[in-house]
Parts: structure tokens; C-alpha cells; sequence
């Protein structure tokens, strides 16, 4: 094996190391990512203090991370990566996308749901929303069947498993689109929430001058098998924070219609989704 001759050998001697990875994806994976880390620290001539600065900030996400709370996905969702990975991989036919990130919050087996269900279990004020909508696959034509998950914050911004006063499940529901691809459910508007910011996102955020509050939004996960589960947020038009999202999760075709009924008083949401022909294949879920 070769020895150090120069900073920039180090990369040749790693990479020479790395030349019996059987798994070839892995390989070249791991190869691409060792050649952007050295070439990032000759880039910038990092410190030694900086380093270790760094090496403690991916100790402290680690740290972070328990039963309800995963620092790890939001450090990934602060810096952009988490949206980028899901644009490159949910490409629709216009070269936009109708996915977006899937952040921290979703539980496996959400309640099973009849149409136009109340996923607002625990009386906590707010405005009655109705939301309505249409599941399509490429061609547009109607997917029945789906199964539509959803999830979403109380109106003053927190998940069930954030809020002691919520019930298990609260505002989180599963439901089956009709014969014409279309779901339907009831529940109360949400409100924005800022990230976690107790952690080293946190601190990372306000060193950056950065607001942690994400536009009010629900979360969908949709699938049927012989379809790619498709994940995604549509965000409130009438957020202030839209266009400063921390985690990146607003793409133009995500921002849905919040429009209050003057009669009612009710806010109603209808949007339409896409499905790709593809695997059924879940996440693991962020939280148990
Ligand atoms: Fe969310």
C-alpha cells in the first residue's frame, strides 16, 4: 500500500482501500461521497477546531434523536437533501414534482377510515375543514381503491405525539378512494409549527438568521400496489411563510386552495394527485 506524500494523496490511498466493496452500488457510493469530503476540506482548508465542530454537530443529531423526535431527518430536511432526493426521484410529466418529503411525524397504522370521517378525536377549537380530492394515475384516469394516509398539526401547530392533550392517532387518518378516485374526509384546519429547534438544527437555524416555522400543510402518503407510494404535503396559499419553508417542502404544484366557505365557515381544500406505475414500497416509519 502506498503511504502519504501530500494532502491530496490521502484520497488516492482511501479510494485504493475501498477497490474490494463487493456490492458495486455501494462502491461507487461510497467512493463519489469520499472524493466530495476530501475535496470539500482541501477546498475550504478546514481547521482542526472546525472538524471537530462538525464531528459534534452529527454526535448531537444523534443524541437528539428518541421516540418522538428524529434530529437526524430534520438535519438531512434543514440543508435541502431530503427535498432534493425526493424531487430527482418523483419527476412528473411536466418535469415538476407532486412529491415532497415525509418529515418526522408519520405513524404507521393510522386509524382505517369511512368516507368523510372526523380525524379531530380530541375537541381542541379551531375551523372545521372539509377536504376533498382525486387520485389519478399518468394517464388521468381515476386509481380506486388507494389507500390515502394522512396526517397533520392541530390548529395551534402541534402533532398528537407532541401534545399531551391529543389522544393517540389524533388527526391522523387512512382512507379508501371511491370508484371515481376520489377521498374524502373532515378534520380542522392546521396551523404552521417551527422545527424542532431545541437540538443542533435549532442551533444551527439561528446561527443562520433562519425562522423554523413551516407553512401550515397536511401530509398524504398514497398507495395501491402496482403504483409508487407517492408522499407528500399540500400547503396552505394563504401561509405567510410559503416561499421560506425550512425544510424546502414547497414546490408550485403543493400549493393548495385553503378557501374559507362564507356561508359555513368551513375551510375546504380539493386537490388532485398523481400516481406512477412502479413498486409499492413504504418508508420506515420516523416514529413508532
Ligand atoms: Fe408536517
Amino acid at each position: 500500500m502506498s503511504l502519504i506524500t501530500s494532502p491530496e494523496s490521502i484520497l488516492d490511498i482511501t479510494v485504493a482501500a475501498m477497490q474490494s466493496t463487493e456490492d458495486q452500488r455501494l462502491k461507487s457510493l461510497i467512493v463519489s461521497l469520499t472524493k466530495h469530503l476530501h475535496q470539500f476540506v482541501l477546498e475550504n482548508q478546514l481547521t482542526e477546531l472546525e472538524f471537530e465542530r462538525a464531528l459534534q454537530f452529527i454526535v448531537g443529531i444523534g443524541q437528539a434523536t428518541g421516540a418522538n423526535t428524529n434530529e437526524v431527518v430534520l438535519a438531512a430536511d434543514i440543508l435541502g437533501v431530503s427535498s432534493l432526493v425526493s424531487t430527482i426521484n418523483n419527476l412528473d410529466l411536466d418535469g415538476g414534482s407532486y412529491a415532497a418529503l415525509l418529515g418526522p411525524f408519520w405513524r404507521k397504522n393510522a386509524p382505517l377510515c369511512a368516507w368523510g370521517e372526523n380525524i379531530s378525536r380530541t375537541d381542541l377549537g379551531g375551523q372545521a375543514m372539509e377536504v376533498r380530492g382525486r387520485i389519478m394515475d399518468e394517464f388521468k384516469r381515476p386509481v380506486a381503491g388507494a389507500i390515502v394516509d394522512v396526517w397533520h398539526s392541530s390548529p395551534v401547530g402541534f402533532y398528537e405525539n407532541q401534545d399531551e392533550h391529543q389522544e393517540d392517532m389524533n388527526l391522523r387518518g387512512r382512507f379508501q378512494t371511491n370508484a371515481d378516485g376520489e377521498f374524502f374526509f373532515t378534520s380542522i384546519r392546521p396551523a404552521g409549527y417551527p422545527v424542532p429547534t431545541n437540538g443542533p438544527c435549532g442551533e444551527l437555524l439561528r446561527a443562520q438568521k433562519r425562522h423554523p416555522n413551516r407553512p401550515a400543510h397536511i401530509h398524504f402518503m398514497i398507495s395501491k400496489p402496482g403504483y409508487k407510494v407517492l408522499i407528500t404535503q399540500v400547503f396552505d396559499s394563504t401561509d405567510q411563510n410559503l416561499e421560506s419553508d425550512p425544510v424546502f417542502g414547497v414546490s408550485k404544484q403543493l400549493v393548495g386552495e385553503y378557501l374559507t366557505d362564507a356561508a359555513t365557515g368551513i375551510c375546504k381544500l380539493n386537490h388532485s394527485f398523481l400516481l406512477q406505475a412502479g413498486e409499492m414500497v413504504f418508508p420506515a416509519p420516523p416514529i413508532p
